[in-house]
Order: C-alpha cells, then sequence, then structure tokens
C-alpha cells in the first residue's frame, strides 16, 4: 500500500471522529437539559436522576458512532453508475476488531449494571424509623391504610405523607392487576392480587403529587387517580389525630344514620361522612372518585355529586348505588364498581344514602 491510499484512507476516519465528538457532545447536552421528569419528590428521586443522566452520558456517544458510521458508510460506499454488477472486494472478517467491539460494549454493560444495582440496594434499604402504610387498589381507585398500634388503621383516599419520614408501602390489589406509581418518588410496583409488593421511599419536598396508575387494569384505568399531599410532621399528626377520633358528631345528625337504639355488635352509630369519605374497608370509597363539598373530597374520575344529586330523593340515590349502570351521567364512563349490595350491610347503604340526601339532593 503506497503512502498516498493510506493517507486517503485514513482522512474519513479522522472526519468521523470528529463529526462524532462533536454530535456526541450536543446529543449529551441536549439530553442532559432535558426536564424528563417532574420535581423530586423524594430522595430516592435524586439516586434515580443521577442513574438516568449516567445512562444518557454513555449512550449518546454509542448512538452516535453507530449513525455516523452507518451514514458514513452510506455516502462513501455507495454503488455508482457502472458498477451494479461488481461484487467488491472478499472480506473475511477481522477477528482483533470484532473482539474489541464485543469486548467493549460487554464492560460498558456490566459496569452500568452494576451501578444500577448497587444504587438500587441502597434506595430499597430498610429504614430504623420507616412508616408503614398499605396500599389498596381497587377498580378504580386508591386507598390507603395506616396501621395503628392495638386498633383498627386510619383509611383516606388521600395519600398523607410527614415529610423527611422515611415510608414502606404494602401494595395490595382487591380485584386485577394494578400499578402504584408517584412520578415524583420515581418509583412504581405492579399491585399483585393474592400478595402483597412493596417500595420505599423518603419524601423530601413538600406539595402535592399525582399517583397513577400503571398497568392496563379496565375501562377506568386511566382515571385511576389519587394524589399524594407531602405535609409538614405537625400538620400530619394533626391530621391523624382527627382520623382517629371516635365516629359521632360530625355526620351522626344525618337522618337514618342513627341506628335503632339497642343495636348491637356493630359499631354504635354509623359516621356517613367518613363512610363517603374512606370506605369501610372492603367498599370503595366515594369520595375516591366524587366531588361532594360536603365530605371535602374533590376528585373528578366520577361525576360531581353536588350537581348530579341536585333535586334528586332517596330512592334515587339508592338506585345510583345499587344498579350505577342504569343511568350514566353524561361525559363519564360505566366504571363505577356494581358490588355495593354485598360490600355496604343494610345499614351502612341506609346511612349513605340519608347522607348523600341530606347534603346534595334535595
Ligand atoms: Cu388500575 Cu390501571
Amino acid at each position: 500500500m503506497s503512502e498516498e491510499t493510506r493517507r486517503q484512507e485514513r482522512t474519513p476516519v479522522v472526519q468521523m471522529v470528529v463529526v462524532g465528538v462533536i454530535a456526541s457532545a450536543i446529543g449529551i447536552a441536549v439530553g442532559l437539559a432535558i426536564e424528563w421528569f417532574p420535581q423530586q419528590g423524594s430522595t430516592q428521586a435524586k439516586t434515580i436522576d443521577n442513574l438516568w443522566d449516567l445512562l444518557i452520558i454513555v449512550s449518546v456517544p454509542v448512538f452516535v458512532l453507530v449513525t455516523v458510521v452507518v451514514l458514513f458508510s452510506v455516502w462513501k460506499f455507495h454503488v455508482r453508475p457502472g458498477e451494479e454488477l461488481l461484487d467488491g472486494p472478499p472480506i473475511h472478517g477481522n477477528t482483533r476488531l470484532e473482539v474489541i467491539w464485543t469486548a467493549i460494549p460487554a464492560v460498558v454493560l456490566v459496569a452500568l449494571c452494576s451501578w444500577a444495582y448497587i444504587e438500587l440496594r441502597k434506595i430499597e434499604e430498610a429504614q430504623a424509623n420507616e412508616m408503614r402504610i398499605d396500599v389498596v387498589a381497587q377498580q378504580f381507585a386508591w386507598s390507603y391504610e395506616y396501621p395503628q398500634a392495638g386498633g383498627k388503621p386510619v383509611r383516606s383516599t388521600v395519600l398523607y405523607l410527614p415529610i423527611d419520614q422515611p415510608v414502606r408501602f404494602n401494595v395490595k390489589a382487591r380485584d386485577v392487576l394494578h400499578d402504584f406509581w408517584v412520578p415524583a418518588f420515581r418509583m412504581k410496583v405492579d399491585a399483585v392480587p393474592g400478595i402483597s409488593t412493596r417500595y420505599r421511599i423518603t419524601p423530601r419536598q413538600l406539595g402535592t403529587y399525582p399517583v397513577v396508575c400503571a398497568e392496563l387494569c379496565g375501562l377506568g384505568h386511566s382515571v385511576m387517580r389519587s394524589r399524594a399531599q407531602v405535609v409538614s410532621r405537625e400538620a400530619f399528626d394533626a391530621w391523624m389525630e382527627k382520623q382517629k377520633a371516635p365516629a359521632g358528631a360530625a355526620a351522626g345528625d344525618a337522618e337514618g344514620a342513627k341506628p335503632e337504639a339497642g343495636a348491637k355488635g356493630e359499631e354504635a352509630a354509623i359516621d356517613a361522612t367518613k363512610l363517603y369519605a374512606e370506605g369501610n374497608g372492603t367498599a370503595t370509597a366515594c369520595g375516591a372518585c366524587h366531588t361532594l363539598a360536603d365530605a371535602g373530597t374533590s376528585s373528578q374520575t366520577g361525576p360531581d355529586l353536588d350537581k348530579v344529586l341536585k333535586g334528586k330523593d332517596a330512592a334515587f340515590i339508592r338506585e345510583s348505588i345499587l344498579k350505577p349502570s342504569a343511568e350514566i351521567a353524561e361525559g363519564f364512563q360505566d366504571i363505577m364498581p356494581k358490588d355495593y349490595e354485598t360490600t355496604l350491610s343494610p345499614k351502612e347503604l341506609d346511612a349513605l344514602v340519608a347522607y348523600l340526601e341530606k347534603v346534595a339532593g334535595k
């Protein structure tokens, strides 16, 4: 090979390297500049975002390398007029080159996997003072249970979390597969019927974050939303105290909410507001999907009860709870649970109907 041809062959490689380095730098800069995720709501989010940045820094040059080589080859070695029937020079492979392009990606992959594994172990580590919250998924609503030592758990359809408090979520599903995802926390896990899955996070920023179902679970999947509210320790404790307060005063005066004197065994009085807002542990809480000013719920998954129940009587309300498919409000889908006849006791149903008629009906 003459000195002349050798120089000609080397030139494109130098060009390719220059083009590749510039394109990679631009690609990395753009990749790092884009806001891929919502704000970092948990300490885990920082770790995950760092890993994401590392993946961009490593993978963009690989993408650029492959693209530049492909485009360059198309431009430099395409068939020219008169060459259609030529077979080109015979190539028998290059062992050294093949060893290199197998070894380098292998080393890169092992390094990245090790990094990811170490980080994952770190963010999944149990914390000494962690708080347990049971997350219950059900078509098509979320509910949260805060276990209480020696008592019934406190239930809520809003996920209240004290800031800087490590939390362990135990995730359960009552019916089909769902997936508990709070994008701001970056963590996500399937809710699987029959078993309990889990993950841990520590909220590090006050605020309200969307909770999303990330597993196709039926007609109402896209509206299976809830919210996580990170509050100060004081606000959380105050909220918890309020939830633990015995049922009564607030809604006990709703007509029908008081059981006949002498009814023993069950709760002394059914707190219809609480039942509406939190469910009873089996029945999905109405408040998980409906807006009702009196109970302070604001979800828009289902129709706004303050509007659709206006002027309606107890019979209509009862029918709407037991046979939700009979009449579907305009703009909504037939996704309301159809099992209230079995998940609510007759007394609970009476109390709920009376309460709704009183605060939203005629
Ligand atoms: Cu629940 Cu999708």
